[in-house]
């Protein structure tokens, strides 16, 4: 039998009158733009686990894309979506339109700082990380979930959201899950659908290199050196690359060595006209 659609709310009057009567049992939000894919998914049912009611939130946000960015092209797939959401048993799907979420007049923006300026997105997306923050503050006070579910894919993001949360004093636990990869490692992304056949037979090069200098490094090979090697193969390939650094996982803070903390190899390439993003811990 097919699953019932989840309840949408277009409006945050509608929202708050839907989660009045979950906020007893706990909720957890899975905030997304769309497009959804296995990732996002797996996010779902990672909620599932920390509370009883799942909240989904669907939201191409126009203020984190700059005018050349990809916002009037993004992938849209709502009613295969909401499919997919009741085949999860979604309790209920919070899709406002531009309007509701800033309407006329709507004049704040959250500016974050601190792993928003690592220099890694930030530097080739300098519009994207308040208008993420913006948007993530809203989600969390609109929800006001007890859980909110973010993935790692997008790591200075999560870095970024679970500072917002604690320096907003949001009563929320922002929980990283795991990147979902395909079979040969490409991390799944809705951006994934704009890889020519030629370009996506390539694609795994990224996730390759990391786990190669992820073992390099662990093994005791320098650093600086490894990542120039990375930078070699996944230009060899066919990619421009944007960076490909080694951070500390929770400062994003650059690291030289081991020694400096836990390690994040994070990486963003492009090639034809996408730009993939990709990340692994040593
Ligand atoms: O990761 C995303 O899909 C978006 O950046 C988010 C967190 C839903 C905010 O628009």
């Amino acid at each position: 039998m097919p699953q019932s659609r989840p309840p949408v709310a277009r409006t945050v009057p509608a929202l708050r009158k839907a989660l009045a009567p979950y906020r007893r049992t706990g909720v957890a939000l899975v905030p997304t733009m769309g497009a959804l894919h296995a990732g996002h998914i797996a996010l779902v049912r990672a909620a599932r686990k920390r509370a009883r009611r799942v909240v989904v939130s669907i939201f191409v946000n126009p203020a984190q894309f700059a005018a050349n960015e990809d916002f009037g092209s993004y992938p849209r797939t709502f009613g295969g979506d909401l499919k997919a959401l009741a085949a999860e048993k979604v309790d209920l799907v919070w899709a406002p339109n531009a309007t509701a979420m800033y309407p006329e007049g709507f004049a704040t923006r959250i500016e974050p700082a601190g792993p928003a300026k690592a220099g890694l997105e930030d530097a080739f997306r300098p519009h994207f990380f308040g208008g993420v923050a913006t948007v993530v503050a809203k989600l969390l006070l609109q929800c006001q979930p007890d859980f909110a579910m973010f993935g790692e894919k997008d790591y200075q993001q999560l870095q970024v959201v679970t500072q917002l949360a604690r320096d907003l004093d949001q009563p929320v636990k922002i929980v990283g899950c795991p990147t979902v990869r395909e079979k040969d490692g490409l991390a799944l992304s809705s951006r994934n659908v704009y890889l020519s056949t030629a370009e996506r037979a390539v694609a795994p090069v990224l996730h390759r290199t990391l786990k190669d200098c992820a073992t390099a490094i662990r093994k005791g090979a320098a650093i600086a050196d490894r990542l120039a090697a990375g930078r070699e193969a996944i230009t060899m390939a066919g990619f421009t690359i944007d960076y490909l650094e080694a951070r500390h996982a929770k400062t994003l803070a650059p690291v030289a060595s081991r020694a400096d903390g836990p390690i994040r190899l994070l990486v963003a390439a492009r090639i034809g006209t996408t730009r993939l993003i990709d990340n692994l811990g040593v």
